[in-house]
């Protein structure tokens, strides 16, 4: 396994590889879920790189930037063992020399959701995803679903700009009490990490209410499910049109359905979302 913190250095490595480049873009902390997808990307090309780079842009709250975990090292031994071939970890003056002002068009898909609850959130996504496009060049990427917003903001971004690289939506990996895996549940303190299932078990209950209930009986006993634990505070809890991400209010509303939550625990929000239909 071959580490790069130059841009050009691994541009021209990654360019010099025969067969297809599959790419996972991470920002470390790597857990089961990570390893899931390059495990996934192994199985699928013949090279397989691997970025690691907390991404300033993207964080809209300062703190969260702070406290976000970065454990390189750990990091790299985790991938050398799932079989990564390269990895690129710069830091911020490489991926950023100048100050990047692109502005995307999201087309729409970031004025819901996590949206307006992280502004500039989902633009510093497309420069982050579109600048590491550009320098590993990768045909195919993977990215997990428990990002559902992310991960169709991103096939928006590849279908806009014509950009030629395949992506692969990978599924929520989950702990054996059903917490979706995400490098902020280190972050919580014990006791919010021991509420925290209760997310998952809600989703599952509301899919249960399908279709008996309406979409506004179920998106209602979702967040009260959550908010009965004193720790959780639901943030939302959206039923959309898995493509459009818009709201729907019927079940026959839209071919696929998603439940969408983001909880408060404590100082870590939390997201995870499951397919109703
Ligand atoms: O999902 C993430 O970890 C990040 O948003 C990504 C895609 C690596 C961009 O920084």
């Amino acid at each position: 396994m071959q580490v790069f913190a130059k841009s050009s250095d691994v541009k021209e490595i990654a360019g010099s590889k025969k067969g297809v480049t599959g790419f996972v873009p991470t920002m470390g902390a790597l857990h089961e879920g990570h390893l899931s997808l390059v495990s996934r990307c192994r199985s699928e090309c013949d090279t397989v790189a691997v970025s690691i780079f907390v991404n300033p842009t993207q964080f809209n709250d300062k703190n969260d930037l702070k406290n976000y975990p970065r454990t390189l090292e750990a990091d790299l031994a985790l991938l050398e063992q799932a079989g990564a071939d390269l990895v690129f970890a710069p830091d911020e003056k490489e991926m950023y020399p100048a100050p990047d002002t692109r502005v995307f068009d999201l087309g729409g898909l970031d004025d819901v959701m996590e949206g307006p609850l992280r502004p500039g959130h989902f633009n510093g996504v497309a420069q982050v995803v579109t600048r590491l496009f550009e320098i590993v060049g990768p045909q195919r990427a993977y990215f997990g679903e428990k990002d559902f917003q992310q991960l169709a903001i991103i096939r928006h971004l590849v279908r806009t700009l014509g950009l030629p690289v395949e992506i692969v939506g990978c599924p929520i990996r989950r702990g054996g009490d059903g917490l979706a895996l995400s490098s902020r549940n280190a972050l919580l303190t014990p006791a919010h990490r021991a509420a925290a299932p209760k997310i998952y078990a809600a989703l599952q209950k509301g899919v249960a209410m399908m279709p008996d209930h309406s979409v506004a009986e179920t998106a209602r006993a979702v967040a009260e499910a959550i908010d009965s634990d004193p720790l959780l505070q639901t943030e939302y809890f959206n039923l959309v049109d898995a493509a459009t991400l818009r709201s729907v209010g019927a079940w026959d509303e839209a071919p696929a359905i998603q439940g969408c939550v983001a909880v408060r625990a404590g100082e870590i929000r939390l997201i995870d979302n499951i397919r109703f239909k």
